[in-house]
């Protein structure tokens, strides 16, 4: 069995990990965030959301968080943006690649978004073509391609359905989203073959929160299949307030550390990363949801 020899990770922790957070988070600490993310090696690191405040109030300070940021130019940095309104004042902040979030359920979108497939996809368009015009990379994110939380299970079909709409309007690359983590290891595959017959393995990216704990199986089903890039969140941090009981991605670290130990290069200090873990977990007044996080911090005081 081959695998990828490189995998490259994207951070979400800043816009997936922090939107679910109850408590105010400072600007400040996402912007240090952010830093330390870099800092561990991270090459892509999804940061905020151009969403309407009354629906994600965490998310408010976007712009503030964009501007607030020390770029370094080998770094991606990418922000959500649902309509035209969110990608003109995203674009006022530089983002290298914006992102349009549709899903492969109707409920989930209606709930999500405030509209059907179909409609967002309207919505997106003239969205991917400013940005494709402004010269921002679009990527585009397909929630629950493996199940919904008001629909339960969701078939490839539209999984497919979704991947060829994202394709026709001229969205580059797409993530495959376990919105709620109860995906298993065949059915992930399954989304992830209906993607396929649209997008280059190159474009496609696993999106796999760990509600149930499959994440990392997940992931090594995918890789299985040549999936080289992935979606995860220091810490473990999130969720989406629309996918109530949804808990966060797959932490950054766990996967950092399986893909080590697999021989696959992430270029990525795990050492710092867990550093930034820590960091943000203690703004937020608890522990980091990792597992390598934990075990390693427990050897680091032994
Ligand atoms: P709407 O209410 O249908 O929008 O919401 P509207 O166009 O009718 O406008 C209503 C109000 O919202 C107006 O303000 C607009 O100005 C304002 P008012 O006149 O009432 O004061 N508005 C905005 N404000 C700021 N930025 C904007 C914006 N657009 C309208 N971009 C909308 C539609 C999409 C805006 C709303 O439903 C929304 O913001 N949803 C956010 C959903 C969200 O952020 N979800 C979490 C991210 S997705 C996710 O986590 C899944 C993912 O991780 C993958 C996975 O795991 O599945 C990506
Ligand atoms: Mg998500």
């Amino acid at each position: 069995m081959t695998f990828p020899s490189l995998v490259r990770i994207i951070d979400v922790g800043p816009r997936d990990g922090l939107q679910n957070e109850k408590q105010p988070v400072p600007a400040a600490i996402k912007i240090e965030l952010v830093h330390r993310l870099q800092a561990a090696g991270l090459k892509e690191i999804e940061v905020t959301s151009f969403v309407s405040p009354k629906w994600v109030p965490q998310m408010a300070d976007n712009a503030e968080v964009m501007a607030g940021i020390r770029r370094q130019a080998d770094v991606l940095y990418s922000v959500l943006t649902p309509n035209m309104q969110g990608f003109q004042a995203a674009l006022a902040t530089h983002p290298n690649e914006i992102v349009v979030f549709g899903a492969a359920s109707e409920a989930f979108s209606q709930k999500n978004i405030n509209c059907s497939i179909a409609e967002s996809i309207e919505r997106f368009a003239p969205v991917v073509q400013a940005a494709l015009a402004a010269g921002v990379a679009v990527r585009g994110a397909m929630s629950c391609t493996v199940a919904c939380p008001y629909e339960g299970d969701v078939s490839p079909a539209q999984v497919g359905y979704l991947a060829g709409l994202m394709k026709q309007i001229g969205v580059q690359r797409v993530d495959v989203a376990d919105t709620i983590g109860a995906g298993t290891p065949i059915k992930v595959q399954k989304a992830i073959e209906a993607t396929l017959q649209h997008y280059d393995v190159a474009h496609i990216c696993g999106h796999f929160h760990d509600t149930y704990g499959q994440a990392l199986a997940n992931t090594m089903a995918a890789l299985q299949m040549g999936v080289w890039n992935y979606q995860s969140s220091v810490a473990g941090l999130g969720g989406c307030p629309y996918a109530k009981g949804a808990t966060g991605n797959v932490s950054t670290e766990d996967l950092v550390y399986m893909l080590h130990g697999m021989g696959i290069a992430t270029g990525i200090d795990l050492d710092k990363l867990i550093d930034a873990g820590v960091f943000i977990s203690e703004a937020l007044g608890r522990k980091p949801n990792s597992r390598v996080a934990t075990a390693l911090l427990n050897k680091r005081q032994g």
